[in-house]
């Protein structure tokens, strides 16, 4: 499969590098092109690189990790994501960590929006098959050998209007040591952004630090 990355960042890097030695084909997209570079050369395996507009135009699938910048704004040719499969693995940003607190309250604060990120997403993309996935685990744990996370069974959960890109997605995440969780429908993302800042409140909030995950588990009925 062929996967473009927008944005070369932690969770860039982190599902671009697994993505790729699992042997799909990579592009990393970068608005500078030096930094998607040094991203690919970690790799084990060979990635391309290029500016957000390549990754866009090169994949089926595009892991979209740019917050709050949609394709509007952030793509020179934006329709180049309609009819293509767009993860969005993005969180809000945490108040007294990434932006200060308007209120300058002490400790960190979560301001989950509605609607989501992910609907935003949409709404900016029309024709993008939309996927919420990946916003409930550190890029620590992403990184993680692939038999040590399966045996974690930590859930990757997924919300999408479009049944079949959700199940591409699945098959994403458990190439990576994930379990996917069907987590209905895009509307869905709004539950599934405030497990991200739930998790994300353990992380930091709570300081169990980045291998803290989050997972549903059925329990076998007596
Ligand atoms: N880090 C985690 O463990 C984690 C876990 C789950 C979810 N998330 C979510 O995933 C998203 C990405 O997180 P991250 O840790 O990868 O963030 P990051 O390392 O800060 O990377 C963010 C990306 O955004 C792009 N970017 C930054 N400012 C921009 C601007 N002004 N215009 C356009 N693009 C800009 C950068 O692209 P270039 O520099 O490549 O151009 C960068 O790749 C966030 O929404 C975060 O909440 C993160």
């Amino acid at each position: 499969m062929r996967i473009g990355i927008v944005g070369t960042g932690n969770m860039g890097r982190a599902l671009g590098l697994g993505w790729a030695r699992a042997g799909h084909e990579v592009l990393f997209g970068s608005r500078d092109v030096k930094k998607a570079k040094a991203v690919a050369a970690d790799s084990f395996v060979s990635a391309q690189t290029g500016d957000f507009d390549a990754a866009a135009v090169f994949g089926d699938v595009i892991l979209y990790t740019i917050r709050d910048y949609f394709p509007s704004s952030a793509l020179k040719e934006p329709q180049a994501l309609s009819g293509k499969i767009v993860i969005d693995c993005n969180n809000s940003a945490i108040l007294g960590l990434d932006l200060p607190d308007p209120g300058n309250r002490p400790g960190i604060h979560f301001t989950t929006p509605i609607p989501s990120h992910a609907e935003e997403l949409a709404a900016d993309a029309p024709g993008a098959r939309v996927v919420k996935a990946f916003n409930t685990m550190a890029a620590q744990v992403i990184e993680l050998d692939r038999d040590e996370l399966m045996r974690r069974r930590v859930s990757v959960f997924l919300c999408s209007d479009d049944a079949q890109a959700k199940s591409v997605v699945k098959e994403l995440a458990e190439e990576l040591g994930f379990i996917g969780v069907d987590c209905g429908g895009l509307e869905r993302a709004q539950l599934v952004e405030g497990v991200g800042d739930f998790i994300r409140f353990q992380i930091i909030g709570m300081s169990l630090g980045p291998f803290a995950t989050i997972s549903v588990n059925v329990a076998p009925a007596r």
